[in-house]
């Protein structure tokens, strides 16, 4: 399917930085999107199950978010603001209080940080620091919080600490939901914080990810996290919620943690929370620990202007009332069938996440790496995930029409069954 795009696509080698990661699995020149399908410069198409690693939930390029920031820019609406107020961003936070906010009761300030997830999770750090007076957080094996020196403290997975050239600090490790066989790591936290002699300094925070989006798609049970929630109270620790993956509809409700009994003092939000891929992130805090002075958490892209008028209709059109939520249980559940057959395609499948975020994790690194490289051969983009990468990992747009779920997944299937039944042209490719 590929034709060989080279010399369109020499500038990449020639100059943009060995830090490139997607791009080495997917080598061709992409040019539009649209929906659930990107297209190349040669007129190549494929299905995508990755969106932006669930940036673009709602598809690329949806045509009322496409239609309100075209008008928004030929109008000369504000591009760049800082954080003063402007009509966009007054429309966003009226929209976020209406439709998700008040009706989850939650009474959490919005504080916009820089637009990445990992500037909200240093933020959410810093702030749980500054409102408990203590530095230590605990967080979680397998969990991933992004790469920049506070958040990369959190992040479990050894190869980006590793990149940071110096220690990481301030983090303690516990073990996940379900970690260990027949450890109940919830009740090792509560006894380890409970005992003088445990080791572990008081908590500012306890931070995870309800499903762990690059950790594999482990996800924690209802139970465990409100476990966690009862310890972090217990003692006097803040409770952090990194929803920047598995937020905004991707397990099947806005937040990923709605259905099961707790509310955070902190959320953190990224990715999708734009609508349409746009940098923007935020941190969602109670009013009690909301103890910044102004700019303490300073930084020049706090707001991205465009970001706030495509969230704006991302949140109207999709979440004023329950019906996206509704079809979202439906996608959920083909995804988990779909999911089932592939497992059963491969020698040790093991199904993994929940809502739409589910994958299987293959048993081996090798073994899903080469289902997605052939996968992107056959027209679907998908990508691995976990300490090894042997998770197969589906995170299509939520707005997937079902008939192109069901064509990404008979790509995906005969991927898993060509690369099950071709070991020996794996090793010599
Ligand atoms: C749960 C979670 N937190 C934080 C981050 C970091 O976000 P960013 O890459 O925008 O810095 C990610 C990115 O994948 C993530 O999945």
């Amino acid at each position: 399917m590929l034709n060989d795009m080279t010399d369109t696509r020499a500038v990449f080698e020639r100059r943009e930085s060995n830090a490139r990661s997607y791009c080495r699995n997917m080598p061709t020149l992409f040019t539009s999107a649209s929906g659930s399908e990107l297209s190349d410069a040669e007129g190549n198409a494929w299905i995508d199950f990755l969106a932006g690693c669930s940036s673009l939930n709602y598809g690329h390029n949806d045509p009322d978010m496409k239609t309100a920031l075209i008008e928004h820019i030929t109008s000369d609406g504000i591009a760049m603001g800082l954080d003063l107020h402007t009509g966009a961003k007054r429309d966003f936070l009226n929209a976020f209080e209406t439709h998700i906010l008040s009706p989850r009761q939650m009474d959490h300030r919005v504080m916009f940080t820089g637009p990445t997830g990992a500037n909200a999770v240093e933020a959410a750090m810093k702030i749980a620091r500054k409102s408990t007076g203590r530095t230590n957080i605990i967080a979680f094996t397998n969990g991933f919080h992004g790469v920049t020196m506070g958040a990369l403290a959190a992040t479990g997975n050894g190869y980006h600490r590793g990149g940071a050239g110096t220690e990481t600090q301030g983090v303690t490790r516990m073990p996940f939901d379900a970690y260990a066989d027949g450890l109940d790591s919830a009740a090792l936290l509560d006894q380890m914080l409970s005992d003088a002699s445990g080791g572990i300094d008081a908590p500012a925070a306890i931070m995870f990810e309800t499903v762990q989006g690059e950790g594999g798609l482990n996800a924690a049970s209802p139970q465990w996290v409100r476990k966690v929630a009862g310890i972090a109270k217990k003692h006097g620790a803040l409770l952090i919620i990194d929803d920047i993956q598995a937020g905004c509809g991707r397990c099947g409700t806005f937040f990923s943690f709605e259905d099961m009994g707790v509310t955070p003092d902190i959320v953190t939000m990224a990715k999708s929370l734009s609508g349409f891929g746009l940098p923007m992130a935020v941190l969602l805090v109670r009013p009690e620990h909301d103890v910044f002075g102004p700019a303490e958490h300073n930084g020049t892209f706090r707001g991205n202007a465009h970001a706030f008028v495509t969230a704006r209709v991302a949140i109207e059109k999709f979440w004023a009332d329950d019906r996206f939520q509704k079809e979202l249980a439906e996608k959920a559940k083909l995804i988990h069938s779909a999911l089932s057959e592939l497992a059963a395609i491969v020698p040790q499948g093991v199904l993994k996440g929940r809502g739409l975020m589910q994958g299987v994790d293959v048993g081996s690194g090798e073994l899903a790496t080469e289902i997605c490289r052939r996968a992107f051969q056959s027209g679907l983009i998908i990508e691995t995930s976990g300490n090894e990468d042997q998770v197969v990992k589906v995170l299509a747009p939520l707005t997937t029409p079902v008939e192109i779920l069901q064509k990404g997944f008979a790509i995906l299937h005969d991927a898993a069954r060509d690369a099950v039944s071709e070991p020996i042209m794996i090793a010599a490719e």
